[in-house]
Formats: C-alpha cells, structure tokens, sequence
C-alpha cells in the first residue's frame, strides 16, 4: 500500500552526565555504565516528514534543515545514521525524507547537541514506526526502541529519553539496566534532586570539544583504562545510592571527581586533549571559597569542553543566582550562562 505523507514531532532535552560514559567497544556500546539527569531548557525540537519515495534508490532519500535552512553537515550524518538503521527499519528505502529541526539554546553556545538532536530523531523515528505498522506493546517498549535507536547516533543521547534521570549500561542491583539502551530512573530520585538547577557558565562559546568518536577511540591506549571503567561502575552504583537517599554532600564528591576524571583521562591520552581553560579553573576555585563560605551544596561538573555547569537544589537558588552574577560572569564570555534545570523529559509535539 502507499505511504500517506505525514509528519511527526517531538521535543527532547540535553542531559548531563554525573557518572561520564568515556571508552565504548563494539556498535557504539559503553565500556561503563553512566547516570546522568535530565535537563529541561536545553532542548531540541525535530519534525520527522515523510513520504513515499518516487523512485527507490541504494541508500535514503533525506534532507535536514537546521533552524530553516539545508544543513549539509547534518545531512550526510543523518543520512550515515538512518543507511545504519536499515537492517531493522527497512522502510526507510522507500520514503522521502525531510527533517526539521532547532535547538533552543544558541547555536554557538558550545553546548553539544548530539544528545537533544539524536534523541528527538530516534523519538520521531520509533513513532514513524508506529504510523506505518503497529504500536509498540507499552509506553517502556517504546521509550527502550527509542533510547536504543539514539545510542546508535549518539552514545549519550540514549539517556534523554528519559526524566528525570537515566542509567546507560548493566548495573548489578538493576535488572532492567543494558548496554543497548538506558533505562529510566524517575521511582529512584530524591525529590531534593528532582527539583536541582543545573547553570551552564559559558566560559567559552567556540566548539572546541573534541570530537567524541576520537575521544572514546583514545581510550583504547589510554593506560589507566581499566581501572576507570572499574571506578565508573562502582561510582554508578554508588550515585544510585547517593540519588535515592538525597545526599547533596555525597553527590558533590562524586560528580566533581567525575568531571576532573574525564579531563584527566583526556590529558592521558596520546594525542592529549586539554579542553578546560584558564577560567574553567578560575570558577572551580571560587566556587570553592564559595563553598568554604557558605557552607551551600553547589558543585560542578563538565563536559568534553570548557563549560562549567553548576548544580544546586532550588533552596539556594537564590543566593547562587546572586553568586553567579557577582563573581563568576566575569568569566564567561560576553558574560553568558544559561539556567537550566532538571526537566522531566522528551514530549511529542
Ligand atoms: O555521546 P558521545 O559519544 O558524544 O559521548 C559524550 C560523552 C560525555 O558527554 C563526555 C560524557 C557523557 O556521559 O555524557
């Protein structure tokens, strides 16, 4: 039968990771298990449109527009992508295919959106899935096919389908836990969690990342590999812990040293990444001295980048606001940060 042209929509957030995936092996599947919560603001929203295809060819018929315009880059990668997908989705053969999407942060904000925009597109695609055949037996089936399909673009990007937080690999004490896709982990947060802030400090607004691909490939020399991938699932297993109780104290140990970990094993590495920069470092030290002062649980974390995020519980918002504004926007550039908080999840538009 033919296709009746459609479209479908929905909206996923970025997230952040407070046990980092860093090392994979196999088809894009972690060396340890990650825990990460879920943001809210920054988001990625993505219109998946399709139709039958006039002729079929070798490969799929897509094309991506970014913010309303043809993006070449982020066409031949969904294209890489949805070409991998075809041994379960056929389908895609015999459609075109036109993607729509925006980011809601700046796009030179130095945020990845690999994880916003992987995980929109999976979301999108489990739900074409549905339109074209049969819906899937429950809300879990779906959220698990479509958590598996955005690991397959992204690594990371497997953990947004979920809020308010998400598990990426097998866990002991966690049956439903699995390298190929995350599990949610909303019966498991403490409400002090639920309701953290998470303020990205835009230290600086260049991609100067490294790629991710050759980041997780380095591992693969890297010489304190094994015991990393040995710290990162105790560390999971005792952030699970940390989650449930509502240890902010705990949680700031454990996600600080997360984030100095990821930097290090990036400076292990041959070739050797540096991403943090002069003012990376001067927020962390006042921070502390913020810290020592107030006594206030608001600590850090990072990604492959610059960028500091400060994570707190809504009780200090306030004072933290009023910290950030005085001491810390000095070093952001053209003095940006964005707030954002724990959000609760992708939507269908
Ligand atoms: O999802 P990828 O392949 O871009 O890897 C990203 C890994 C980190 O963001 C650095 C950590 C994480 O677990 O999100």
């Amino acid at each position: 039968d033919e296709v009746t042209p459609g479209a479908l929509r929905w909206r996923s957030p970025s997230n952040i990771a407070l046990v980092k995936y860093w090392g994979k092996h196999g088809n894009q599947l972690p060396q340890n298990a990650s825990v990460s919560l879920t943001l809210d603001a920054a988001a990625t929203d993505t219109t998946l449109h399709y139709r039958p295809r006039r002729e079929t060819g070798a490969g799929v018929d897509v094309t991506l527009y970014f913010h309303g315009k043809v993006n070449e880059g982020f066409t031949e990668r969904t294209r890489r992508f949805l070409e991998g997908l075809l041994p379960i989705y056929p389908f895609l053969r015999q459609l075109s295919l036109r993607i729509d999407t925006t980011n809601s942060f700046p796009h030179s904000a130095g945020i990845a959106s690999s994880a916003s925009g992987m995980s929109a597109l999976a979301l999108c695609l489990v739900s074409l899935e549905e339109a074209l055949f049969e819906p899937l037996p429950n809300a879990d089936a779906f959220f698990r096919k479509a958590s598996y399909l955005a690991r397959l673009g992204s690594g990371s990007a497997c953990r947004s389908v979920y809020g308010p937080a998400a598990v990426w690999g097998t866990v002991s004490g966690l049956p439903e836990s699995s390298e190929e896709y995350a599990v949610g982990i909303a019966d498991r947060i403490h409400p002090v969690f639920q309701s953290y802030h998470d303020d990205i400090l835009l230290v600086s607004r260049s991609e100067k990342s490294v790629s991710s691909r050759a980041g997780h490939g380095l591992m693969e020399q890297n010489p304190y590999a094994p015991a990393r991938y040995a710290q990162a699932n105790q560390r999971t297993r005792e952030m699970l812990d940390i989650l449930r109780r509502g240890d902010t104290e705990k949680f700031g140990q454990v996600l600080e040293s997360e984030a100095l970990t990821l930097h290090a094993l990036m400076m292990s590495s041959q070739p050797y990444y540096t991403l943090i920069e002069p003012n990376t470092l001067h927020v962390i030290n006042i921070l502390q001295q913020y810290r020592r002062e107030t006594q206030h649980p608001v600590h850090f974390t990072l990604d492959a980048g610059p960028n500091v995020h400060l994570l707190y519980p809504d009780a200090i918002a306030e004072d933290v606001t009023r910290f950030i504004q005085d001491h810390l926007l000095h070093f952001c550039e053209d003095r940006q940060y964005l707030a954002d908080r724990v959000g609760k999840g992708p939507h269908q538009l």
